[in-house]
């Protein structure tokens, strides 16, 4: 660019007034270049990442729907995301459902609540492991739920993570008041601690049916390898905090795609501080679950 323009200013001279319009055409040309190049350099996002953004974006705009299929859409769908981290692989999903749907998604949990239990390790019982998680819940399968409700919900998970819907848990609806809270854990079950497993969870998907005024924030304290010097105390609410929103969905793979756990994916229930959380948990597993 500045080679061409000094080229063109040389021979300038010799035709004093073409060469002032083209001068001050490419010292315009100069500057509006300059400008834009400094102005990305400025803004703190690498431009790389902008435009593979951008590129993946733009592949819906003109394609066309593919014919033939067996049991896919004739349609395309756009489900918008965020991926939170890689290390745990943790996508949000904002506005995954609407907040009326939240609403009968509690009325219907609301009277069958009984306290959470753990699934114990050797030499755990429920009366040594008290304090842990103090949250209540109750399972409801999709088959239940006669608004079918649950059944959309299940539905557009199970398109999202591409995993069937009978690989599915029910749901864990689960209501956590001030004060109440879940120590950081994994939901994959590690055959050293908990013995052989005739499946094991692959991912959850934790579907925030409240907001919460202060507190209840999904908490992953080995984000990106953080805090992993073995100096984590289970309870302590650090790490990569999302804080529970009305209709918005949190999900998050425990294994790798070895199928190992990723240690990564270690999270817990920050307490609530004000307000109440609400929120309905899929678990899906690498085998089929009977229903
Ligand atoms: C994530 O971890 C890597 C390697 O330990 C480190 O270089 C990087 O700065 C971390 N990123 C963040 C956002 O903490
Ligand atoms: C499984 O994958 C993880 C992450 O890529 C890797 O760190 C680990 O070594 C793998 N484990 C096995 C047994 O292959």
């Amino acid at each position: 660019m500045k080679l061409r323009a000094s080229k063109h200013s040389s021979s300038l001279k010799l035709k004093p007034k073409l060469g002032l319009v083209a001068a001050t055409f490419f010292c315009f040309f100069f500057f509006f270049i300059a400008g834009f190049l400094f102005s990305s350099f400025l803004s703190q996002d690498a431009p790389v990442l902008r435009h593979r953004q951008r590129v993946l974006e733009s592949v819906n705009d003109d394609a066309a729907v593919m014919p033939d299929r067996e049991s896919g859409d004739d349609s395309f769908t756009s489900i918008p995301y965020q991926v939170l981290s890689w290390a745990p692989r943790a996508l949000y999903f904002p506005n995954f459902a609407p907040a009326e749907h939240c609403q009968s998604i509690i009325a219907m949990a609301k009277f069958g609540l009984k306290p959470s239990t753990l699934a114990l390790r050797n030499g755990e019982t429920a009366e040594n492991t008290k304090g842990i998680r103090t949250s209540s819940g109750v399972f409801i399968s999709a088959s239940e739920d006669k608004t079918g409700i649950l059944d959309i919900v299940e539905e557009k998970i199970a398109r999202v993570t591409m995993l069937p819907r009978t690989h599915g848990e029910a749901f864990n609806v689960l209501r956590y008041e001030v004060g109440q809270r879940y120590n950081s854990h994994y939901d994959a079950f590690s055959p050293a601690e908990y013995g052989p497993q005739k499946s094991q969870r692959v991912a959850s998907f934790l579907l925030y049916l409240t907001d919460v005024e202060e507190g209840g924030e999904t908490m992953f304290p080995f984000e990106n390898g953080s805090n992993m010097d073995g100096s984590y105390d289970f309870r302590q609410c650090v790490g990569l905090k999302v804080k529970p929103r009305r209709g918005d969905g949190l999900l998050f793979y425990s294994l790798f795609p070895n199928g190992t756990i990723d240690p990564t994916s270690l999270h817990g229930s920050c307490p609530v501080i004000s307000g109440e959380k609400w929120v309905a948990t899929k678990w899906i597993r690498d085998q089929e679950q009977d229903e």
